[in-house]
């Protein structure tokens, strides 16, 4: 992959171009952002940083997406963030607005890439990304799961005190506060974490993994998370650009899969080269199905919004 663009240069573009740079995931790294000067002043920034972190990464900043150009992997964070108090849904249409033209910029400038929007609420803005492109599923999808599954992860091995490196969690469902945490998808070294921690705990982190977005925006106040969302973004590039087929959660458009027909949600994929190459059906018990039932008419009152 030679070059990874981002749109919008915010707190989570910088981060997630950061970590792209440190991890010579890509020959060039471009940020744009409408606001004068903010994505070239970022960029020269992190590259002025190559020198003391060892990397040759190319990063390069403009106020215009015709810079994209080329582009193998575009990543749309650009948007108004939420307020502390506001839901993702809450900034919907103001973000749609901002989504529109960067999609009819995307397949002006960078016809042949594949989409990563992170932009909230991330299920609306990949649906309607992908419903303005008209392309392959496989190319189109949203940060959702990598990132709420990261969240459950850690405050797992908080509440155990065991490795981060150990534990395996999985989210579904719509990145909003109808979420469904997958307790019984969830390991720590393949055993049930329900043989770890007791039944209130469990609850307790299931509630804090849906809020995990508000509670560092509660605390922030001016700003959302943008390391933990910025590291998700970067697990799902890797996947992409090793061709990992890595099996991650992530906003993809449905077509049948979990009896779900026209509509962006979180699941499992396989992650690749060919981007979403696959998305993976899990057996769900009653309570997940409805759980994630749930989630999608949530979802799908929002899609209505915007059609
Ligand atoms: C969050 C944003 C990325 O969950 O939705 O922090």
């Amino acid at each position: 992959m030679k070059k990874i663009s981002i749109i919008g240069a915010g707190r989570v573009g910088e981060s997630t171009a950061q970590i792209l740079a440190y991890r010579d995931n890509a020959h060039e790294v471009v940020l744009t952002d409408i606001r004068e000067g903010v994505a070239k002043g970022t960029a020269l920034d992190l590259q002025e940083s190559a020198p003391l972190f060892g990397f040759d990464t190319r990063v390069s900043g403009d106020e215009s997406n015709e810079a994209i150009a080329g582009s193998s992997i575009v990543v749309i964070t650009a948007g108004l963030p939420r307020k502390p108090g506001m839901s993702r849904s809450d900034v919907l249409e103001a973000n749609l607005a901002v989504i529109r033209p960067i999609a009819d910029d995307v397949m002006e400038y960078a016809p042949d890439a594949m989409v990563i929007l992170v932009t909230n609420p991330v299920d609306v803005m990949s649906y309607a990304f992908w419903k303005a492109t008209g392309w392959d599923r496989s190319r189109v999808f949203g940060l959702s799961g990598v990132l709420d599954a990261a969240r459950m992860a850690s405050f797992i091995a908080m509440e155990t005190g065991y490795s981060n490196l150990d534990v395996s969690a999985m989210v579904l469902g719509g990145h909003g506060d109808s979420m469904v945490p997958m307790i019984s998808y969830t390991t720590i070294s393949g055993i049930p974490v329900s043989n770890f921690l007791d039944a209130a705990t469990i609850d307790r982190i299931v509630t804090r993994t849906r809020n995990g977005g508000a509670e560092i925006l509660a605390l922030k106040k001016t700003s959302s998370a943008n390391d933990s969302p910025a590291a998700a973004v970067a697990t799902m590039i890797d996947a992409i650009c090793n061709d990992r087929k890595r099996i991650l959660p992530c906003v993809a458009m449905l077509d049948g899969e979990y009896g779900e027909q026209d509509i962006a949600l979180g699941v499992p994929v396989v992650l690749g080269a060919g981007g979403v190459e696959k998305v993976i059906e899990l057996p769900l018990s009653d309570e997940e199905a409805q759980l994630f039932k749930q989630s999608s008419e949530q979802v799908t009152k929002d899609i209505a919004l915007i059609s």
